[in-house]
């Protein structure tokens, strides 16, 4: 294959479920000519609370999936594969593959360093167990780190309608952050892609903290990535969309994630093929 058609091949995006669609759409504004397949194993989140190898093994069916669909790169849209697992997803693949872990230290880290150097990780159990934040964070010259482990933020997004005045979302928010905040931390990576989803009611509880998206971060560090290797698209931009649940309950859920929900065609895959 030439190079020209080459950077016309999609690039494949995966989570756990619709967490990463908010990575996704940071990416379709930085990249609106890229082709972008999507896959959210809805079937069998969470992820977070799962030991490394079963991680492992959800995660390398989904880069296959992905490889299938013969995607050119690979933006991990899920902090749990990330921290976990990204060398063997890179291994598997053989494509360029960007995570959600280092380019969010690299952009907490250069806040801190202008304040206190103290940075906050929130993010699944999975991932502070992992402590992959906390390496990356101290190759940035960041030592003063607080990781917390948020196990329900997820189910909170997913299943709950989380607001900023909601009682509940408040005392689980309050719950994981009240200690936090007493530390005044520079910046907080939200360092799971479901977590944006509660930005409003975290930044309440951690006032004067900058609070950094982890998937923002990826999809930036992706589009520069591909710019370097010459594989950045000018002539695609459709988006599709793969769940191994439900199409149309992935749909109607994905409403709270985007902002108009989906524009592009869903369909129902079984991973386990993979
Ligand atoms: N979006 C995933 C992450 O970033 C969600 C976690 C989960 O499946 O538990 O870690």
């Amino acid at each position: 294959m030439n190079a020209s058609d080459k950077r016309k091949l999609p690039i494949g995006v995966f989570d756990s479920g619709l967490g990463g669609l908010t990575a996704l759409s940071e990416l379709h504004n930085l990249m609106p000519n890229e082709d972008i397949i999507y896959f959210g194993d809805s079937a069998r989140i969470p992820y977070g609370t799962k030991s490394p190898s079963v991680i492992r093994k959800f995660a390398l069916q989904d880069a296959r999936f992905l490889l299938s669909k013969n995607v050119k790169a690979i933006l991990v849209a899920c902090g749990t594969v990330s921290s976990n697992c990204i060398e063997d997803v890179r291994r598997e693949t053989g494509l360029p593959v960007v995570g959600v872990i280092d380019s969010a230290a690299k952009d907490a880290s250069e806040v801190a360093k202008k304040g206190n150097k103290r940075v906050t990780v929130l993010g699944t159990s999975a991932t502070i167990k992992s402590k992959a934040f906390e390496n990356a964070l101290k190759n940035e010259g960041i030592d003063d780190i607080i990781p917390v482990a948020c196990p329900m933020f997820v189910p909170l997004v997913e299943y709950w309608n989380p607001s900023i005045d909601d009682e509940a979302t408040n005392a689980v928010v309050s719950e994981y952050l009240s200690e936090v905040a007493r530390l005044k931390p520079d910046s907080a990576i939200l360092g799971c892609t479901h977590y944006p989803l509660l930005f409003d009611v975290i930044q309440k509880h951690l006032p004067n903290t900058k609070l950094i998206s982890s998937g923002e971060s990826a999809a930036n560090a992706l589009k520069e990535e591909l710019v370097v290797l010459g594989l950045d698209n000018n002539s695609g931009g459709r988006v599709e969309y793969f769940t191994s649940d439900d199409a149309s309950l992935f749909a109607s859920n994905a409403k709270k994630f985007l902002k108009g929900g989906l524009d592009g065609n869903i369909s129902h895959i079984d991973i386990e093929k993979y």
